[in-house]
């Protein structure tokens, strides 16, 4: 059974940001001691972005130093906290596209990753502009038989907490709905960004959003005034989660775990069948 992990929303900060930086990290070591520890033990971790909370050069140096850690391979993606200039100092060994995206296909073993990168500098909205497209099309057009992930931070559907969504109709939706439909080796989209985890389709294909390691958004669906603040709690202290992709052999079973120390409600102790 082969499985792959995707972490997303980690906000590491550095000293400057004492408070975030000792949260964030306890909440990202435990996810990650929760994914080492899985049985089968999965074959790769994706990181959809978000990977520091400002996108400073000391918050990727505390980045690199938990990753150094991990012993499973890592494959990084950028959000909308993230920059590409020092990120790309931190990790010289990501693959970037001709144009300077952290754009690249990797070969999972039996599977295929395509890593998009949907940052905009400057903007918290998502990008995926002509160059981007041509990419993922000629990334697309290399293998058209290994089942692929499609990785990016932004979802490209609405979650319903409306602050947060972009417009359904958003020309970088459109876009990336026109590249991505009929491609059958497409097997799942895989997002963060908002912090919570829900799924749904986009041109025929599913997309599947994970829980942040750092904190959660509040699922509050009740309309809101961008410009007039009403007091709601928008940010909410559950469990560092992430999401676990099981393959098997025809399709994506998406898991979405949290982490933590849980004692056992009932264990195993008689057969689930008698003979
Ligand atoms: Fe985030
Ligand atoms: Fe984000």
């Amino acid at each position: 059974m082969l499985t792959i992990a995707q972490i997303t929303d980690l906000h590491i900060t550095s000293d400057k940001d004492p408070l975030n930086k000792a949260r964030n990290e306890e909440r990202l070591r435990k996810v990650l001691k929760a994914i080492h520890e899985r049985k089968p033990r999965p074959v790769a971790i994706i990181a959809s972005g978000d990977l520091v909370d400002r996108g400073e050069p000391e918050e990727y140096v505390e980045f690199k130093k938990i990753v150094d850690e991990v012993e499973i391979p890592l494959y990084l993606g950028l959000g909308n906290h993230d920059l590409r200039a020092p990120f790309r100092a931190a990790f010289p060994g990501t693959p970037v596209d001709k144009y300077g995206f952290v754009q690249y296909a990797a070969d999972l073993g039996g599977v295929r990753l395509v890593m998009l990168d949907t940052l905009e500098e400057g903007s918290n909205d998502a990008g995926f502009c002509r160059k981007r497209a041509a990419v993922l099309k000629r990334l697309l057009r290399q293998d058209k038989r290994t089942p692929t992930i499609v990785a990016l931070h932004h979802p490209p559907i609405i979650s319903g907490i409306q602050w947060m969504d972009p417009p359904p109709d958003a020309d970088w939706i459109k876009r990336l709905a026109k590249t991505i439909k009929g491609r059958a080796q497409i097997r799942t989209l895989i997002c963060g960004h908002v912090h919570r985890a829900y799924h749904g389709m986009l041109a025929g294909q599913q997309v599947a959003v994970s829980p942040a390691t750092s904190i959660q958004l509040t699922l509050n669906l009740t309309p809101v005034d961008v410009r007039v603040p009403d007091g709601r709690e928008i940010l909410v202290d559950e469990p560092p989660g992430y999401t676990l992709l099981m393959w098997d052999k025809e399709r994506f079973i998406t898991h979405v775990c949290v982490a933590g120390d849980f004692a056992p409600a009932v264990t195993y102790d008689f057969p689930f069948v008698k003979d």
